[in-house]
Formats: structure tokens, C-alpha cells, sequence
């Protein structure tokens, strides 16, 4: 119920949505839990993301890199983190854009040093421009210095000449993923407000609202214009991931985002649609009918992605692993398909489901973090988040699929004979799991996936509809 009232909160006629106000104690404990699982005597430096030219001097949206802004909340490019926990006073140091009269005019205003001081609590803050001047007077003469290449070449170019190739400070370089992939791993109550609950909450009552405003002859794309209106109202500044709106033969392409379809009667639209908010990004899919009911055939088959869903995420609770769940999962889908009479052994499940059934979610949709400890399935933990997302998706390449395997003429001629009326319906039904001490909140249950809530919020109009 609480939950609920949050969402109409913010959604409602006569709210808009605020700017996020970032809780800097949180990346302050973050930089010092990272500062601890360091090398004695190392330090650590953190490239921002790179500005790429989209064409002549049009940049792509820029988003700072997710390591970076972990550990400083800080957005802008040109920037590099340094983190020296042997250091009497500068522990944290930042390298800024200088302030600029000339550039704020066209592109906004800029922390410069000042602001990374006064905003960020850095201990001390630099000009850019001037790292390869000033960066060696924050290190100790030795000590292994973390630095992750691959992210920003200029300033791979710039730290191989300074610490590496030929240069007289070779020290030895060691790669930081691990160590904040475990760290990113476990959400505490700072990923959460910070923005992991909201893009979640936000992304749910999109689905709600795109569900409500589908109708036949609509294209995907507004379909997908129901979703980015509801995220920017609600002060998601961007999309986790491009949105997946597949109808009809489309609803089988996984990641289908080109979204150009006209939708028609009879059709189901597979919607995998998400926001990010503070830089979180949630995952979930619905899949509905286009005209408001669900065939025989599409109900048959949705009530086993359910089914199987629903299986796994009951398990969910600390120590237990996504092996697990993926076994539930195929268990339940591959006795379906069975009863259907799409495979003679259950075993073949995955002619049908496609993809894997879990991933981490955090400020990546994929997000960082092993799956496997020592080789083996990770048991959960309190605190992870996940997504657990069974589908079934009937295309014509499964007939070859099934010849490869130790599947009879006669047999595959039955079995075509029995997928005949599902052919190109897709469903995948994607929910954002939290492991909690005891068990689980499934944090995207605002949005409907029982047949009949879905066909029951299908009868009321949405912010998509044309006829009102
Ligand atoms: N949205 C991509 C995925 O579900 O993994
Ligand atoms: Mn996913
Ligand atoms: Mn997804």
C-alpha cells in the first residue's frame, strides 16, 4: 500500500519532479571501504568516460563511467579521481575542468576546483588540464597505483608514459574491477535512496501507463513514447537501456529496438523497458495483448512464463543460488512445452526460452559482479539485486533447432503441426528482485502480470492514447 501511494505521489496531475539532491556521506563511506580493501601503500586513479563526436560538433550524450561515479557522484568529463589513503591530508584529490566564462555561456556551469571541494568534499581538487604536471606530487616514490585501462584511451596514453613504458616511475599496475564489482554487488540503503528503488518505481508505472494506452494501428515507437514521457516526468534524465518494444513476429528478437512496427489486433507487444535514476538503472518486461485479450494460445503460453517465474522468485532468499532458480524455471517451461507437445523431452527447453533467466542490476543493467565463487553457482546474498526473466518465444528456426537434436521425422512433423497456431509469439515477463535477510522484495511488483490484471488495466486509457 505504501508503495502505492509513493507512485501516485509521483506521478500525480499536480507534482513535478524534483532534482535529486545526492547524500555525499554515501560516497564518502564507498571511497573509504574501497581505500581499505586497497594494496598497502598503493593509490588508486579512476578515468572519466570519454566525450565521443556523434558528427561534425554534436557529441553523444555523455554519461559519466559507473566506477567514477560511484565514488564521487560527480557527472562531468574531464575528470580523473585519485585516491591516495597512505596520504597525510590529500587522500581524495580530484581533477576538474577549469571554470570558463566562454564555454559555460554554451554547455552550463562547471564545479571547477572550487565546487569539487565545496560540493564533493574533495581534500583538495586540480585543474585537468594539469594532471600530468601535478599528479606524481599526491604519490608516495612507490606502491602499486590501480588504474583500468580500456575506458579512456588519451589517458591510457597519458598514465603508460608516466608509469609504464620507459618512464622512470614504472610501478606495477593493478586493475580495480574486482574489487568494485564486489563492493557494487551488494546494494545497502545508499543505492537505494540514491536512485535503485526510484528508477525502479519509475520504470514500473511506465509499464502501467503503456499498458493501459496500447490499441491496435499504434506504432511501437509511441508505444515508446509513453515510456520516455513518463520517466522525464518523473526526473529520470535517461533510459537504462534502448527500449525493447517487439509485436507480433518482433516480440521473438530479443533485444529489438528499432520500434517501427505498426501494432495490429491479435498480436502480442513485448515491452523490456526501463529508466535510470541517480544513475540505477532497473530492468522489466510486460508482455500484453495489443487488442486488450489475450488468444488461447498467447494465455496458454504466458501462464507458463508466469508459472515459471513465479516458481523461482518464491525460492529467493540468502544462500541460495540463480542455478536454482534457472533449473525451476526450466522445469516448469519444459513440462509446459511437454503438455504442449512442443518437445518430446523437457531437457530441450532452451530451443524455446533463448536466453538466461538472471543478472545483477545496479548502475549497469548487466551489472558488475562474479556469478560464480570458486567455480561454483554464488549463493545470494542480502542485498543483491536481480532480475529474474523467463520467456518462451515460438519462432520458425526452433523446427531446426529440434533437427539437430535426436528428433524423428515423424516427430518434428507433429511438432510443427502443434507450434503451428503459436508461431511468432514471444512473452517474457522480467521483474527486479531484492534479496532480503529473510527472503526477497520483488521491487517491480507494482507493475500487473496476472492475465486478468493486465486485461482489466488494458480497458483504461493512457497518456498514449489517441482516442480519448
Ligand atoms: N533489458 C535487457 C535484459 O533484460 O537483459
Ligand atoms: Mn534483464
Ligand atoms: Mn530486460
Amino acid at each position: 500500500m505504501k508503495t502505492v501511494l509513493l507512485i501516485v505521489a509521483l506521478c500525480g496531475a499536480h507534482t513535478f519532479a524534483q532534482p535529486l539532491t545526492l547524500d555525499m556521506t554515501v560516497f564518502a563511506e564507498r571511497r573509504t571501504a574501497f581505500m581499505n580493501k586497497m594494496e598497502p601503500g598503493s593509490a588508486a586513479m579512476f578515468p572519466c568516460k570519454p566525450e565521443y563526436l556523434r558528427n561534425g560538433d554534436v557529441e553523444y550524450e555523455y554519461r559519466q563511467e559507473s566506477n567514477f561515479y560511484y565514488l564521487t557522484g560527480f557527472e562531468e568529463p574531464q575528470s580523473i579521481l585519485l585516491l591516495n589513503p597512505t596520504a597525510e591530508r590529500y587522500k581524495f584529490v580530484l581533477f576538474v575542468r577549469d571554470r570558463n566564462q566562454a564555454m559555460e555561456i554554451w554547455d552550463g556551469t562547471r564545479y571547477g576546483t572550487e565546487g569539487a571541494m565545496r560540493i564533493l568534499h574533495a581534500d583538495t581538487a586540480l585543474a585537468y588540464n594539469d594532471f600530468r604536471s601535478a599528479a606524481k606530487q599526491f604519490l608516495s616514490k612507490e606502491g602499486a597505483l590501480y588504474y583500468n585501462f580500456n575506458i579512456n584511451p588519451q589517458l591510457d596514453l597519458m598514465i603508460r608514459d608516466m608509469f609504464v613504458e620507459g618512464s622512470s616511475d614504472n610501478r606495477s599496475i593493478k586493475n580495480s574491477t574486482s574489487l568494485l564489482a564486489e563492493m557494487r554487488l551488494i546494494k545497502k540503503d545508499g543505492d537505494l535512496a540514491l536512485g535503485l528503488r526510484t528508477a525502479v518505481n519509475i520504470s514500473a508505472q511506465a509499464h502501467i501507463e503503456a499498458i493501459k494506452s496500447i490499441e491496435p494501428g499504434m506504432s511501437e515507437m509511441e508505444v515508446q513514447a509513453v515510456f520516455e514521457y513518463v520517466y522525464r516526468k518523473n526526473g529520470s534524465p535517461r533510459n537504462g537501456y534502448p527500449c525493447i518494444i517487439g509485436s507480433g513476429p518482433n516480440s521473438c528478437i530479443l533485444h529489438y529496438s528499432q520500434n517501427t512496427r505498426a501494432m495490429k489486433s491479435g498480436d502480442v507487444v513485448l515491452m523490456d523497458c526501463a529508466a535510470e535514476y541517480g544513475y540505477y538503472s532497473a530492468d522489466i518486461t510486460r508482455t500484453v495483448p495489443v487488442n486488450g485479450t489475450f488468444t488461447k494460445e498467447q494465455r496458454v503460453l504466458y501462464q507458463i512464463v508466469l508459472d515459471a517465474q513465479n516458481a523461482a522468485i518464491h525460492l529467493v532468499r540468502p544462500g541460495v543460488s540463480m542455478k536454482l532458480l534457472a533449473d525451476a524455471i526450466d522445469s516448469v517451461i519444459g513440462s509446459g512445452l511437454v503438455r504442449l507437445g512442443f518437445l518430446k523431452d523437457k531437457k530441450d527447453v532452451n530451443v524455446f526460452t533463448l536466453h538466461g533467466y538472471s543478472h545483477w542490476i545496479g548502475l549497469e543493467v548487466h551489472d558488475v559482479g562474479s556469478y560464480l565463487v570458486e567455480g561454483k553457482p554464488r549463493p545470494l546474498e542480502e542485498g543483491m539485486c536481480f532480475t529474474i526473466e523467463p520467456g518462451i518465444y515460438v519462432r520458425p528456426d526452433a523446427i531446426d533447432k529440434l533437427k539437430r537434436k535426436s528428433y524423428t521425422e515423424q516427430e518434428l512433423s507433429q511438432i510443427r503441426n502443434r507450434i503451428a497456431p503459436y508461431l511468432n509469439i514471444g512473452i517474457r515477463i522480467e521483474d527486479d528482485i531484492l534479496v532480503t535477510k529473510q527472503g526477497y522484495e520483488n521491487m517491480s511488483a507494482l507493475a500487473p502480470r496476472e492475465i486478468r490484471e493486465i486485461e482489466k488495466l488494458m480497458k483504461e486509457k493512457g497518456v498514449g492514447n489517441t482516442t480519448q
